[in-house]
């Protein structure tokens, strides 16, 4: 379903990607993993055209390195960045309508979020820019999943949330793989990157140094020392 060969990205005169290599396939659970700078959230802004790079890069049979973002989005990929991304100003009702790409929603609906983050509904008419950070995270999750993309790509989902909040949104990403949602992953947390995937990638600076199922990392303990571990 996507097919990224040999991406090279820069900022400036800084060479960030050196010629990545990944894939998922529909209906799969793939994540990145690895640690903080080596590429992980530039290699997923490279995907969806928020960063210049060369390379190949195939969904669905599409090239996508030439076109614009909003073009990419309605091809199907579904993106939500590091930075819980959110519109201060808008209810958050409002935020969830404006995540979708036709008028009725078509996959998932209103109800369907306010049932996984009871939270967002509580909250329906409140302005977003006063939720706390935990609630801006399942808002922003909530509105990327109303575009009803085939493909998401999650960028460290968990960060900085409490135990509670990490554990909310466990679920709604094992609700999504229930639903044939494929996921590119991007986590520090081992424990659901392995509990969820398939198959995972380990990054080291600018490329990957692994590639295998969750099992093959567990018994790799080179790979999570030089590369995981800090
Ligand atoms: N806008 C930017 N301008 C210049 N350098 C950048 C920019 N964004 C990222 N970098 C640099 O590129 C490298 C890769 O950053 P990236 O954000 O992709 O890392 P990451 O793997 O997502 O790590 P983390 O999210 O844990 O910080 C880092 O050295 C970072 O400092
Ligand atoms: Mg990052």
């Amino acid at each position: 379903m996507l097919n990224v060969r040999n991406l090279q990205a820069y900022y400036g005169k800084s060479h960030v990607l050196h010629g990545v290599d990944l894939n998922v396939q529909k209906g799969e659970i793939v994540s990145l993993l690895g640690r903080n700078g080596v590429g992980r959230s530039t290699t997923a802004k490279a995907i969806i055209g928020l960063v210049e790079c060369t390379g190949e890069i195939l969904f669905k049979g599409n090239d996508l390195t030439q076109l614009p973002t909003y073009r990419i989005a309605h091809l199907g990929i579904g993106y939500v960045p590091e930075n819980r991304d959110i519109f201060p100003t808008l209810t958050v009702e409002e935020n969830l309508t404006l995540g979708l790409k036709s008028r009725t929603p078509t996959g998932w609906n209103y109800e369907d979020m306010y049932r996984l983050f009871p939270r967002l509904k509580e909250r329906r008419s409140t302005q977003a820019g006063v939720l706390s950070g935990g609630e801006q995270q399942m808002l922003t999750l909530a509105r990327t999943m109303m575009g009803d993309p085939e493909l998401v790509i999650i960028d460290e989902p968990t960060e900085g949330l409490a135990p509670m909040i990490v554990e909310l949104v466990a679920g709604f990403l094992r609700e999504l793989k229930g639903r044939g949602t494929s996921i590119l992953l991007i986590e520090q947390k081992l424990t659901i990157a392995l509990e969820i995937s398939q198959r995972v990638y380990v990054m080291g600076h600018g490329h990957m140094v692994f590639e295998g199922t969750p099992d093959d990392l567990r018994r790799n303990k080179l790979v999570r020392q030089e590369w995981l571990e800090v």
